[in-house]
């Protein structure tokens, strides 16, 4: 599935082409146009590289934080992929972010001419750009040429070969507004010794902060000596465990003989009538775009989705002493949801019929690095049930029918630091759009004097998981830019409210109330805010100018997960960063540069360019082309099993056809043919039963 690299086809190629010039314009035919919603490959990465090293764009020594692919307009991507004939692809052109002399850059280039179309200096009271892996390289070995670091450890009784250090971004608390702000992190080093698990180990009571302009140590801090929490039980790796053996689960496995029964055309995935577009971004880790579904009953392709992905993250930790305050972060924007991506391990992040798919991204000096594995895509068959019925009604016969849920899921993980988030994009064959978000990982943990909740009269931020052990109170909010476009833009947002109705004519029934649907349909950003609860309705997104047959507005509608908002004030220096949480759905007017619900610039970030913001023009969004934004949530009060590792816990939402069709799509789904096993009379048995009794 992964094909070659191509700069090495191309570089395979190049002295036959050299020395044949006129075999090249007479014979080679032009190279096929990539997509235009395809990520830059290895050679455009390398293209975008010596245009801004040619151009002398920027000043030497330059740092790049981040290469991607600058979004084609949308209606000449939607003509594109939808009008037939094809429409010639449009551009492609590289946004660049890159920090030298101090300053922001954000620079386009075009690709098809190499040449820099666009460059503006953006002002570092905005934020700063997402950081490197390899600055925070740099400035996590800094503390071992420190002195005073290295006294600190001593008096510690700690062995500097045994410690490791992370850099922590440090927000916003108030001014900083001017030309001199730093681009700095808090570096915060952690023990080894004995364990992998480093998180489980912090140094407290030491911090170092790093300017990474300069790349070097402006601030030390050593408060207080607080014992490092123990390495016993602490790491999670299957050769580390001992004591008795748990109850053995016998091998288990899913099989396709005839493999899957989707197709990956580059980047296009089909399957079951579903049509998607999957691509891979340094910050936003999987980007699904162009999902259209074919419809059985009217026989035509249907837009569902222009675009999705997360846009930003919000992890707030509610621990106030000096180390912690800080620790506010915007994932997404600070450390790249998508250049945390590791490669996914096969058979265990996914079945074994998984599908493995690589991404590409730009190193800190503009050169292309591979990111192998980090999508797969497998059909999931998990024994759920799509629909039955059992109908007893009839004398003298029982119907029985009933079909197994088969669904395709892109899965990517991506680990910020001590957490991994699994990301689930799931399509279903009734039309829904399901997505999980699964956290597992490494709590942050604060080392602590105490080792009984006995002793903790005057600790109000945590419990103790283990001894010396606080498990730190926070959130994970994650905001999912939804671009839908349901049988094409524009579309209209409906909001429903489940209202209680007294019954007022006492004779008109015996009952005394009812509930009844209100629909509204939101015609401003502010009446699309919506803070979900009790009582809550449905959130639609409707075409206004399509009907079915019966007269229902066509939509699809978002099926929130848990109800979950900040529960910060909304005057607070994080909250005010992160106010595009303050609801839990807002739609906008789709405007191509509002794409990054925290800002583009976020690391320091001040709450100038979100979503909140952006909002607060409140434009008209009624008949528009229009993207929903839904913020998930999840509070996390640390218990003992999620020590010293946690199991998965998820949240999710989906999207679902709502008077899309004209009734449920999936009565004809025929279900798969039984696996034949040689010799294995017991599973065919069981088979061979739910085949024959859904017919
Ligand atoms: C940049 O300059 C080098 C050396 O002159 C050249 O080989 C390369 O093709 C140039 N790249 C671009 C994109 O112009
Ligand atoms: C149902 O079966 C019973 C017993 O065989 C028979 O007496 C009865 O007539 C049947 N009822 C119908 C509606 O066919
Ligand atoms: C698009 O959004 C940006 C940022 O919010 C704004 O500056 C610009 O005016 C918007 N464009 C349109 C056409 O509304
Ligand atoms: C299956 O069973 C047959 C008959 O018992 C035997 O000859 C054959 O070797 C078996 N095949 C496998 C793969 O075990």
């Amino acid at each position: 599935m992964n094909p070659p690299h191509p700069s090495s086809a191309a570089a395979a190629l190049l002295p036959f082409l050299l020395l044949l010039p006129h075999l090249l314009t007479a014979a080679a035919a032009p190279p096929p146009r990539p997509h235009p919603l395809n990520p830059l490959t290895p050679d455009e990465l390398t293209l975008v590289s010596s245009t801004l090293t040619n151009s002398s764009t920027l000043t030497p020594p330059f740092t790049i934080h981040y290469v991607g692919l600058d979004d084609p307009d949308k209606p000449a991507v939607l003509s594109y992929a939808y009008s037939s004939p094809k429409t010639p692809a449009p551009p492609r052109r590289a946004l660049v972010i890159a920090r030298a002399s101090r300053q922001n850059h954000r620079i386009l280039v075009d690709l098809s001419t190499a040449t820099v179309v666009e460059h503006v200096i953006v002002p570092n009271s905005v934020g700063f750009p997402t950081l490197t892996f390899e600055e925070q390289g740099e400035a996590n070995n800094l503390p071992f040429g420190e002195p005073r670091f290295l006294e600190s450890l001593r008096r510690r009784r700690l062995k500097a070969g045994e410690v490791v250090c992370g850099s922590f971004t440090v927000g916003w608390y108030g001014g900083g507004g001017g030309p001199k702000r730093r681009r700095v992190v808090r570096v915060m080093c952690y023990y080894k010794e004995g364990t992998v698990n480093v998180y489980m180990r912090p140094i407290e009571g030491l911090s170092l902060t790093v300017d990474l302009d300069e790349m070097r140590v402006i601030g030390f801090l050593d408060r207080e000596v607080v014992p490092v929490p123990k390495a016993q039980g602490t790491d999670y790796r299957e050769a580390a465990q001992d004591g008795p053996p748990r109850p053995k689960i016998n091998p288990i496995g899913l099989v396709q003989p005839n493999g899957p029964s989707f197709t990956v055309d580059q980047h296009i995935i089909s399957w079951a009538g579903w049509l998607f577009h999957l691509s891979f971004d340094a910050r936003a880790g999987a980007i699904i775009s162009l999902a259209s579904i074919y419809d059985q009953q009217t026989r035509e392709r249907r837009q569902v989705m222009y675009r999705g992905f997360i846009s930003e993250l919000f992890v707030p930790y509610m621990d106030l002493t000096e180390e912690w305050y800080f620790r506010t972060f915007l994932d997404a924007g600070e450390y790249g949801f998508g250049l945390c991506t590791f490669p996914l391990q096969p058979l265990r992040d996914c079945p074994e019929n998984a599908v493995f798919m690589d991404g590409y991204i730009a190193g800190q000096d503009g050169t292309p690095v591979l990111m192998p594995n980090v999508f797969c895509v497998f059909e999931r068959y998990a024994g759920d049930i799509m629909w039955r019925h059992t109908e007893a009604l009839i004398p003298n016969i029982t119907i029985r029918e009933v079909r197994p849920e088969i669904t395709l899921v892109v899965r990517t993980v991506s680990s910020v630091g001590n957490y991994d988030y699994i990301v689930d994009w799931e399509f279903k064959q009734s039309g829904s759009i399901n997505v999980k978000v699964g956290l597992t990982g490494l709590l942050e943990v604060r080392g602590t004097k105490y080792t009984n909740m006995g002793q903790l009269t005057d600790e109000e931020y945590g419990i103790l998981l283990a001894e010396n052990t606080l498990g730190a109170r926070h959130d994970h909010f994650v905001t999912f830019h939804l671009d839908l476009d349901i049988d094409e833009p524009p579309n209209s947002f409906v909001k429903t409210t489940f209202q209680t109705t007294r019954v007022m004519y006492p004779n008109k029934s015996p009952r005394k109330s009812y509930w009844r649907v209100v629909e509204k349909t939101a015609k401003t950003e502010s009446e699309a805010r919506v803070k979900l609860g009790s009582g809550q309705g449905d959130l639609l997104i409707v075409n206004p100018n399509k009907k079915t047959k019966v007269g229902n507005q066509v939509g699809y509608r978002l099926i929130p997960g848990s109800v979950t908002r900040p529960l910060l004030s909304v005057d607070d220096y994080p909250q005010i960063r992160a106010a595009f949480t303050n609801y839990n759905v807002w739609v906008t007017p789709y405007n191509k540069s509002e794409k990054w619900a925290g800002g583009l610039f976020t690391d320091e970030s001040r709450g100038e360019d979100t979503l909140y913001t952006w909002s607060q023009r409140n434009r008209r969004i009624e008949n528009k082309d229009i993207v929903l934004w839904y913020n998930l949530g999840i509070h996390h009060a640390p218990y003992q099993e999620d020590f010293p590792l946690m199991p998965t816990i998820t949240d999710g939402f989906e999207l679902r056809p709502t008077n899309f069709f004209e009734s449920n799509p999936v009565l004809n789904v025929i279900p798969p043919e039984p696996v034949t096993w040689s010799n294995c009379s017991t599973a065919k048995a069981i088979t061979m039963e739910w085949y024959l009794t859904s017919y």
